[in-house]
């Protein structure tokens, strides 16, 4: 395994791997990485010749007021987490290196962008969306793995590649959750043990309000789920929608095939969750 801080070196890498044949799966994230990543890293290996992990704090993804200085950076132990799954290179640039004092570029998915999570994080996902968009040319990846869990994210990266032309195919991966259902996430190190335990509540009324959605009225589901959410407690609620499940419009009672997507904090940790909805088949 190689650790490739140099962004002119890890493009020249992948293009020869590229030219010699070599598919290549890129499994971009920001560190700190856990089993949902792990499980993107293998499904990556089983359908390429080469992995790249990259690990990078993106600075222009964060919002002035949140956690950027204090994002856990645990950089040994990540190298090591990838050694021991076998990646083939972990590209790991500088900032100064991916965006240069002089740098202008930024890319915007409207409309995907400004709803949900865009509405709380200004700037947020234009900020996802160009790196992603610059880890795709340097890494000439053939597949990108993402998971389920960024529901909104991975919807704006499938607009981005078919927008833009890119030749990398989006791989979306199911989350991977502790026994207690919370959906595993490298902000979850900010939570207390009680709040840890609070917050596996999340995913059970996800579930149940799945299940009542298969028969019940739209706005019975939320206002049954929310009240749910205020007895657990969470300290606010960022959203709670139905959305549709291909373009993230808001459901009716036409929708088929829905997703329940929630942002809520848990003491002073913002968690996303969300699960997908359909409707119970008339026989
Ligand atoms: N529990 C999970 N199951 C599957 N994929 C996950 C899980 N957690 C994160 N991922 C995916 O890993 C990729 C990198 O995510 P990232 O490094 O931001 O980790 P994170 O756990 O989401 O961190 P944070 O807590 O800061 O949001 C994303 O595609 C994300 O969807
Ligand atoms: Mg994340």
């Amino acid at each position: 395994m190689k650790v490739i801080k140099n962004v002119a070196q890890m493009q020249k890498i992948a293009s020869s791997h590229l030219k010699s044949g070599d598919e290549i799966g890129l499994v971009p994230t920001m560190g700190a990485l856990h089993e949902g990543h792990i499980s993107l890293i293998s499904q990556s290996e089983k359908n390429n010749d080469i992995t790249i992990v990259s690990i990078f704090v993106n600075p222009i993804q964060f919002g002035p007021n949140e956690d950027y200085l204090k994002y856990p950076r645990p950089i040994l132990k990540d190298i090591e987490i990838c050694r021991k799954n076998h990646v083939d290179y972990i590209f790991m640039p500088l900032v100064e290196n991916m965006f240069p004092a002089n740098y202008e570029t930024f890319i915007e998915v409207k409309t995907l962008q400004d709803i949900l999570c865009g509405l709380f994080r200004t700037n947020h996902f234009a900020g996802v969306a160009t790196v992603v968009a610059k880890l795709f040319n340097i890494s000439c990846a053939e597949r990108a793995y993402f998971g389920i869990k960024d529901f909104q994210q991975l919807k704006i990266i499938e607009k981005l590649i078919k927008d833009l032309n890119f030749r990398t195919k989006i791989v979306p991966c199911s989350i991977v959750r502790e026994r207690s259902g919370l959906a595993i996430s490298s902000r979850n190190s900010y939570l207390s043990v009680e709040e840890k335990n609070i917050s596996g509540n999340i995913y059970k009324i996800l579930k149940e309000a799945a299940e009542d959605f298969k028969t019940k009225d739209l706005n019975v589901v939320k206002r049954d789920a929310v009240n749910k959410f205020k007895k657990i407690p969470v300290s606010k609620i960022d959203y709670t929608e139905i959305v549709n499940f291909y373009d993230l419009s808001p459901a009716d009672k036409n929708t088929k095939k829905a997703v329940f997507t929630v942002a809520v904090w848990i003491g002073k940790t913002r968690l996303i969750d969300n699960t997908v909805m359909t409707k119970q088949s008339k026989l």
